[in-house]
């Protein structure tokens, strides 16, 4: 497994390209399923999650041609069931299950693992399906589905911890060759839906609201191929913020969307941190102390969970309390233990990380555990006296296209160290 050596102390300068989305590109891969036209998708990212959904759509039958950072995907016939082992190995893959129920009224796909940062059930998915008619049945550990019919319906999807982003994207899939109008209502309004719903659109379905609590799907026939160019990341976007602020640099973001980024703005203009925007960039840059900010986790336009590890790196340097509570995933503070290794001081209490930020950081050997963490353990290695070593970095790879090529560029000492 390879891991990254960092060296800490380093300003970050000059400009990065922020790729296109994981949590886009994802369902709108999947979203090709509904029709047995070519479809081409542009800025795709260069991640294991892309690849491994481009092999799940191959297991099903679809034709995937990757080229450069663009895929032409045709799923002109479609097999009852696609590669289990690697359904199941992401949890992304669930959102097959929406498209292959709206193009031929049943599925079959493995439960989604868990993963570290909680339980990850698809109750709201399989609630949302449910009320467009679907029956399932579950048995050694596969979800099967079966729609006589499927029936635009209005419904409600929200849950405990909010609504959900790829219950939305499954329900609204389905629903775009259901017969009649579906309401979905507590829908997610992440970005990454909206970009879905523009996809959906350009293939001919009829969808209102997307990006609002509501949104208003009316069933055609059949969906036909188009091209689509996925929207830019803008959790990788806010952890390159997060970076250049955490190592006292200065980098402008190419094609971030600021649009997408207001909460985690808000809180670095806060911390202290100077946002200039200019047309579809930022520029990220701190030149005095950081100060200590609480945050709170929220659905979209709250503050994202997916920037929650990053910030507490960030918060280790502001001298004073910061508490950081998680309102979306049960579990989701892996990433402290490890940090602790580095000097932090952050204690657990219920949803909240209490952190005592403007200790002395000094590098050490860390292990990565999910994709966000490992970030927050790579901006904590930046800043840290001497080497981190973060191992186990394939969790990185999943969602951040050549990060360690990225930094390097903007003059960070981190080198991939290939391991057995
Ligand atoms: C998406 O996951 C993202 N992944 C996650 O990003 C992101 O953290 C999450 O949305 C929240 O924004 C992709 O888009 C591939 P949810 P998703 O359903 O859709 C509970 C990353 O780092 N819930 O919105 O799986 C769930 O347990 C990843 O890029 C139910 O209770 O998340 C959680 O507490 C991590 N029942 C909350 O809702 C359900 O049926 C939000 O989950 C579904 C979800």
């Amino acid at each position: 497994m390879d891991s990254l050596l960092i060296k800490g102390g380093i300003p970050l300068h000059g400009e990065v390209t922020i790729s296109g989305a994981k949590n886009a590109v994802l369902p709108i891969m999947a979203a090709t399923l509904l029709t047995g036209d070519p479809c081409v998708i542009r800025r795709v990212p260069d991640l294991s999650d892309v690849r491994f959904m481009g092999q799940i759509l191959t297991s099903l039958g679809a034709t995937v041609a990757f080229d450069g950072d663009s895929v032409r995907i045709q799923a002109a016939k479609i097999k009852p069931h696609g590669d289990y082992e690697l359904i199941r190995k992401m949890r992304g893959s669930i959102c097959i299950l929406g498209p292959l129920i709206g193009r031929q009224h049943r599925a079959k796909v493995s439960m989604p693992g868990g993963c570290v940062i909680g339980a990850r059930p698809i109750d709201l998915h399989l609630k949302g399906l449910r009320a467009l008619g679907v029956k399932f049945t579950m048995s050694e550990g596969y979800v099967c589905a079966r729609a006589p019919r499927l029936m635009g319906t209005e419904l409600f999807l929200g849950g405990r911890s909010g609504p959900t982003v790829l219950g939305t994207a499954n329900v609204m899939m389905a629903a775009t060759l259901a017969d009649g109008v579906t309401v979905i209502e507590s829908a997610a309004c992440e970005p990454e839906v909206t970009d879905l719903a523009k996809f959906l659109v350009a293939m001919g379905a009829k969808i209102e609201g997307a990006g609002s609590p509501t949104i208003t799907i009316t069933g055609v026939k059949e969906l036909h191929g188009a091209e689509h160019e996925v929207v830019p990341d803008r959790i990788e976007a806010a952890t390159f913020a997060i970076a250049a602020a955490a190592t006292k640099g200065e980098v402008k973001l190419l094609g971030a969307r600021p649009e997408h980024l207001h909460a985690v703005l808000d809180k670095l203009r806060e911390a202290g941190v100077k946002i200039e925007r200019n047309g579809n960039s930022l520029t990220v840059k701190r030149t005095g102390q950081v100060k200590p900010v609480d945050i709170t986790t929220l659905p979209y336009a709250g503050f994202p969970t997916d920037v929650q590890a990053q910030m507490m790196s960030l918060m280790l340097l502001a001298p004073g309390i910061s508490i950081i509570t998680e309102r979306v995933f049960e579990s989701r503070f892996m990433h402290v233990p490890e940090l602790g290794r580095l000097g932090a001081d952050v204690a657990i209490e219920g949803p909240s990380a209490i952190v005592k930020g403007g200790k002395p950081l000094s590098g050490a050997p860390v292990m990565a555990s999910d994709l966000r963490a490992s970030a927050a353990l790579v901006i904590a290695g930046m800043v840290a006296k001497g080497s981190t070593q973060v191992n186990r970095i394939y969790h990185l790879d999943r969602g951040y296209e050549k990060i360690d090529a990225k930094l390097a560029a903007l003059g960070a000492r981190i080198q991939r160290v290939k391991g057995e």
